[in-house]
């Protein structure tokens, strides 16, 4: 039966927000494996500093932006500090795959010539360990590990709202099999971004300030906002901001996941925008990504990569859903479109919603 009046739409709310709340809640990693992730890491460091003396490993994504799930992946960074002359990339991969083949229990693979090349690693299951781990390691992405701190920013700001929406959605595409960027649909960063855009730029009042485009504190030089011609600026001290921000908006997060879906099955411009974190709603036009034909201009391929365009915050030539096929994008706004009239209908329980949703 539908609940029609405005106190039974208010319920359904409230509990749903509830029954999303206690969903995630389970499905956060345990303090234990925090540990022996951290412990990982501090073993990968001590193994590269003795090819590579001055050089730091740092975890980004999402086991660093606080969006991540019991048993995800790990990706790590290294940065080499040294003046000397640098070690080329791939030389590297090879000699850390070498090195952690002969000294540690890891499967190694390394893809020294991939664009960015990294080295894989994966522990089998043991009881300590039920899920095992796998971890890539990739150098010099100075670029990720901003984007992640930009990311544990937003995330900071308003953590109940905004883990709660980006957890249950990580859940959710990889169920209903839309998360996976190597058969045409999208990364989880992907998806994050979607979410801040829609809190920081659709959200009416916004739920989210534009970290970008806030004034800084005191001037700050080119050269300490720059990562070569990335402008990588935003205002990081969420302190501050929790103190100060204070959302006009006073949405649950279920009426807040309910117009996320609502607004990606039929509003979004698909066709012509580009979800900008950085500056709201652009055109795919002015960036040199429309896919229309017109005249030829653009390649077949640029239309295949163009389907749906999401701008990366520092990186802005970069469309960070260029793997999203047409096919792709239909079945993610199929999907968009389900969860809408799933959500829609208001089921007697909530909770029963949430399961159907995740089918
Ligand atoms: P799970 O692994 O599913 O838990 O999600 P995640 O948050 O780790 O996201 P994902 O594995 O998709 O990406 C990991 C990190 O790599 C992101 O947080 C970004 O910092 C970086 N990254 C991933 N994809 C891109 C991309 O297309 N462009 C850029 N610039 N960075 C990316
Ligand atoms: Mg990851």
């Amino acid at each position: 039966p539908h609940r029609r009046s405005a106190t039974g739409r208010t319920a359904f709310f409230n509990e749903l927000a509830q029954c999303l709340f206690d969903f995630v809640i389970q499905l956060l990693p345990t303090a234990e494996e925090m540990a022996v992730k951290e412990d990982v890491r501090k073993l990968l460091e001590k193994l590269i500093r003795t090819i590579e003396p001055e050089s730091r490993l740092l975890s980004f994504g999402s086991t660093a932006n606080g969006f991540s799930l019991r048993n995800s992946d790990m990706d790590l960074c290294c940065l080499i500090d040294s003046k000397g002359p640098p070690l080329q990339a791939s030389d590297l991969v090879t000699m850390l795959g070498d090195l952690l083949e002969r000294e540690t229990k890891f499967h190694v693979k390394t893809l020294p010539f991939a664009r960015i090349p990294i080295v894989k690693l994966s522990l089998d299951p043991s009881p300590g360990l039920p899920f095992g781990i796998s971890c890539d390691i990739g150098f010099e992405n100075r670029l990720a590990l901003e984007n992640t701190r930009l990311l544990l920013s937003y995330a900071s700001v308003d953590p109940t709202r905004v883990r709660t929406i980006v957890l249950f959605l990580k859940v959710w595409t990889k169920r209903r099999k839309i998360n996976s960027p190597y058969r045409g649909t999208l990364s989880s960063y992907g998806y994050v971004l979607l979410v801040i855009y829609f809190l920081v730029h659709v959200k009416n009042p916004p739920v989210l300030p534009n970290l970008q485009q806030m004034p800084p504190l005191r001037p700050i030089s080119h050269e300490d906002t720059h990562i070569g011609e990335h402008n990588i600026w935003f205002f990081d001290d969420t302190e501050l901001l929790r103190r100060k921000w204070q959302s006009a908006n006073t949405e649950t997060v279920a009426e807040l996941l309910i117009d996320f879906f609502k607004y990606y099955s039929r509003d979004f411009s698909y066709n012509t925008g580009v979800a900008s974190i950085r500056s709201g709603l652009l055109k795919k036009e002015s960036k040199g990504w429309a896919t229309e034909n017109d005249g030829g201009r653009y390649s077949d391929s640029s239309r295949d990569r163009n389907r749906l365009c999401i701008e990366d915050p520092f990186e802005t030539n970069y469309n960070v859903s260029r793997t999203v096929t047409k096919d792709g994008l239909y079945t993610i706004r199929g999907e968009f479109m389900r969860a809408s009239r799933i959500l829609a209908a208001r089921p007697e329980r909530a909770i029963i919603a949430l399961a159907q949703l995740c089918e």
